[in-house]
């Protein structure tokens, strides 16, 4: 079956976040961790059942919803959940925020490695605990953890660890010789292991394989809160449906007691989207990663051969998110100054990083919106 992903809907003057930050200039969005295409037709189809059923009240999910999670995560991964471990969350950072306040008091330390997703910073803040950020280290072209200032990093305080497998914005998908490290480390510690693998199904080089953090061991699984969700993958974020998949009975608990009150139950239209992303839409899938590769490989290239000044300093394994050094373009605001130019990309500052040294750009749109906007990029980088 082929897919078309080089002509989807204009999404200008809808409701799209990522289109509507530019509305009225002429600026390409590049910025959000959303993509420009078209879901699966089989979420789309399931969709127009449902809707077409008329009747939307509190929802609850279905057998068939369960049993597509159950079996995405054994033929992917090889990995055997029980239907009990799934916990239904209206988001992912929605997860980030109950772990901390589940797992961690008022004044506790929550360790991270950045450059990160912002809301694994701020989440521990928003309830009164504090982040604490370990950067990682660029050793001969590859984002390596480093261990001792982890291990320093560590405080009476220290309860929770949060871990981006893969990782955003550096596109890292984790081995399993670090993975266990880093398992061994939050035992050794006696943290729980947050682990939000919400890009895991958009691994790009065929080579390597998504290793969720839960299955290195059983000790590990027990202190593991795994955070995932069908929103990045099959371009459905805006559907609010995610979950966390807790095999400890007790954490599960903690987590559930956390949730009570204030956290919204998952909506009928997201349950299911969610089934047919998981049982009804692996060929459509395979054919994004295809694309994806594609518009990654013309991003590197296209970084290489025309944009001095600017850096992909390593592979970019997984996501639709590459992160750009553009320290030596000696801006004091390279955003503005992209923008300006007509690319809208999103700051490094957001995720850990300095001022003026990293962006982030999102190819996760057509090729030829890809190809516009490097060559805005260009004309950017002439000018400065
Ligand atoms: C690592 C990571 N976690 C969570 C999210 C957002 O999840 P949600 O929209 O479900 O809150 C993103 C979005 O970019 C992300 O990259």
């Amino acid at each position: 079956m082929s897919f078309d992903f080089d002509h989807p809907p204009a999404r200008l003057g809808t409701d799209s976040q990522k289109w509507q930050k530019y509305a009225g200039k002429d600026i390409l969005p590049m910025w959000v961790a959303d993509m420009d295409f078209k879901s699966p037709p089989a979420i789309t189809e399931a969709l127009v059942t449902r809707v077409a059923h008329g009747i939307y009240g509190y929802a609850r999910p279905v057998q068939s919803t369960t049993d597509a999670i159950v079996a995405a995560m054994a033929s992917r991964y090889g990995w055997k959940i029980e239907p009990t471990w799934i916990v239904w969350l209206p988001g992912l950072v929605v997860g980030l925020n109950v772990t901390a306040q589940a797992f961690a008091e008022p004044g506790d330390e929550v360790l991270t490695l950045s450059p990160v997703y912002p809301p694994f910073m701020t989440a521990p803040k928003n309830s009164s605990r504090v982040s604490r950020q370990v950067p990682f280290e660029l050793v001969d072209g590859t984002w390596r953890i480093n261990w001792e200032a982890l291990e320093r990093a560590v405080t009476p305080r220290t309860k929770l660890f949060y871990l981006c497998n893969p990782h955003n914005p550096l596109a890292r998908v984790w081995r399993r010789n670090e993975l266990e490290q880093l398992g061994a480390f939050c035992l050794r510690h006696k943290l729980v292991l947050c682990s939000d693998e919400i890009h895991c199904d958009l691994i790009l080089n065929p080579e390597l394989k998504h290793i969720p953090t839960a299955l290195l061991s059983p000790e590990i699984s027990s202190r593991t809160i795994t955070l995932m969700a069908p929103s990045k993958t099959y371009n459905i974020p805006g559907l609010g449906t995610s979950f966390a998949l807790i095999s400890d009975a007790m954490r599960r608990t903690q987590f559930v007691r956390a949730t009570a009150g204030i956290v919204a139950e998952v909506n009928v239209l997201g349950f299911t989207a969610c089934e047919a992303a998981y049982r009804d839409s692996e060929p459509w899938r395979l054919a994004l990663l295809d694309y994806l590769r594609g518009n990654r490989d013309h991003l590197l290239d296209f970084v290489a051969r025309e944009l001095p000044g600017v850096k992909v300093e390593a592979p970019i394994e997984a996501t639709y998110l590459a992160w750009l050094n553009v320290a030596a373009l000696n801006l004091p605001d390279p955003i503005a100054h992209f923008e300006k130019h007509g690319v809208g990309l999103s700051d490094g500052v957001f995720f850990g990083a300095q001022k003026g040294q990293y962006v982030r750009i999102n190819f996760g749109c057509t090729r030829a919106t890809l190809v516009e906007g490097l060559q805005r990029m260009k004309r950017a980088v002439k000018a400065t």
